[in-house]
């Protein structure tokens, strides 16, 4: 911690999001105390254009503001991520996570018509039902890996069936929205080629999956966007597949990472696995809050200036990107009492896991809360003394906080 100095810390650089856990968090931690608001230039991506550099803040009530006040910092001017959007990718990230009100407003009212909820009730039963099978098809084996075989499948078969993506077709959005969250992670992506690919892939299957609801219309998401008007206008193909590729990759990684993160933590507090154990609905939404703001699964977005302004005093000019950097944010001693304490009776726990309450504040919030909530219940039934028995394989990603593969060992059941 002491040899810490600011120019010695670089959040640009990928080899730093491969670092241990504990030297990140200390970083982290040096940086809201010493230097909450700092300028980094941009790595240079093949394929990428050179952008101008981003202040990172990572203190909790700077994200805050800068969450809530659209007016100022605004997601439509490059996009979200760090990197402006490449032109040929534009098509594929044209969704309203990159847009502002008033087109952003009615697209996710659009979008919300899916969560509403009538749909959001039968998802819910779909939950209970997926993650039975989940547990199903491992129980007898003894051991798998947690990641894949487990923490993957339901978020991953959820979202399918929101989209009406039939299941043969399931491991490929898997595999390709790993490919577009692992951008930085060798295993993943080794040129912008593989990047595209992924984005060609979710994109085909979006228009043919577009297309057959235009003629032959279900209950599910795509139909529903297929069929809805915004201003007097019907969405076009290519709109609805930008729609589809956020859905299936927000959808599937997220709340894997969630169920993963939350594991280990439970695991490496016993006495807060026994706790939750001893009586699961009492403590199961909170636990739920908490394993979200632990595992911080969204690392960070970005918003760019719309004028000359300030956050905490400190200026920052029109057109500057600032990156939120909500992992440093739910570890805020500002904010949070034993922010490194894992413990799930946390009360409140006000995180930004999804988001600072903006207006793109995460849509599918409570189904991920239902899918953590479910699994965990699930396991804690059918498999309870299953165990994490290896290290986990980590993602090296600073916008993803994932983990790959976890192998994990249970007295075979069924
Ligand atoms: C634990 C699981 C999840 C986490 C941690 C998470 C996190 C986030 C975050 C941080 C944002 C951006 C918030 C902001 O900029 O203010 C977001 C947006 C979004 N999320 Fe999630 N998410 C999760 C699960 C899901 C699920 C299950 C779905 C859908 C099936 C989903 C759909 C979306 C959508 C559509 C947006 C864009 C909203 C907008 O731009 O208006 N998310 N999520």
């Amino acid at each position: 911690m002491t040899s810490l100095t600011t120019d010695a810390i670089d959040l640009s650089d990928i080899e730093f999001w491969a670092k241990p856990e504990a030297e990140r968090e200390a970083v982290f931690q040096f940086l809201r105390d010493q230097a909450p608001i700092t300028f980094y230039d941009e790595i240079l991506i093949e394929g990428f254009p050179q952008g101008p550099g981003y202040w990172a803040l990572t203190r909790y009530a700077d994200v805050m503001h800068v969450s809530r006040h659209p007016e100022l910092f605004v997601s439509g001017r490059g996009g979200t991520n760090i990197g402006d959007i490449p032109q040929e990718l534009a098509e594929f990230l044209g969704s309203i996570i990159n847009m502002d009100d008033p087109r952003h407003k009615k697209l996710r009212g659009l979008i919300s018509s899916g969560f509403a909820p009538k749909h959001l009730n039968q998802l819910l039963e779909q939950v209970q039902v997926r993650a039975k099978g989940v547990v199903d098809a491992v129980a007898a084996k003894g051991e798998c890996d947690f990641v894949s075989e487990i923490a993957a499948l339901m978020p991953l078969q959820i979202v399918c069936d929101m989209v009406g993506v039939p299941p043969s077709l399931e491991q490929s959005v898997f595999a390709q929205s790993n490919i577009i969250l692992g951008v930085g992670d060798p295993e993943y992506v080794q040129s912008y080629e593989d990047l595209m690919g992924a984005f060609m892939t979710l994109h085909q299957m979006a228009m043919e999956l577009g297309q057959h609801r235009l003629d032959n219309p279900t209950d599910d998401i795509t139909s529903i966007l297929m069929h809805a008007e915004v201003d007097g206008e019907r969405l076009t193909v290519p709109e609805f597949a930008s729609f589809f590729i956020l859905l299936v990759v927000a959808g599937n990684e997220t709340t894997r990472t969630a169920i993963s993160h939350g594991m280990l933590a439970l695991q490496e507090n016993p006495d807060q696995k026994a706790l939750w154990m001893s009586d699961f609905d009492r403590y199961a939404q909170d636990a739920v809050e908490e394993i979200v703001r632990w595992a911080t699964p969204v690392i960070h977005f970005r918003r760019t200036a719309t004028q000359d302004t300030e956050i905490s005093g400190h200026p920052i000019k029109e057109n500057e990107k600032v990156v939120m950097f909500f992992n440093s944010a739910n570890r805020d001693e500002r904010a949070f009492e034993r922010p490194y304490e894992f413990d799930i009776t946390r009360s409140p726990n006000p995180h930004v896991g999804y988001g600072g309450g903006g207006p793109h504040f995460c849509l599918g919030a409570n189904l991920a809360r239902r899918e953590i909530r479910v699994m965990f219940e699930e396991l804690f039934m059918r498999l309870p003394d299953l165990e994490i028995t290896g290290e986990p394989a980590r993602l090296q990603s600073s916008f993803i906080h994932g983990i790959k593969r976890m192998p994990c060992a249970f007295t075979p059941n069924g």
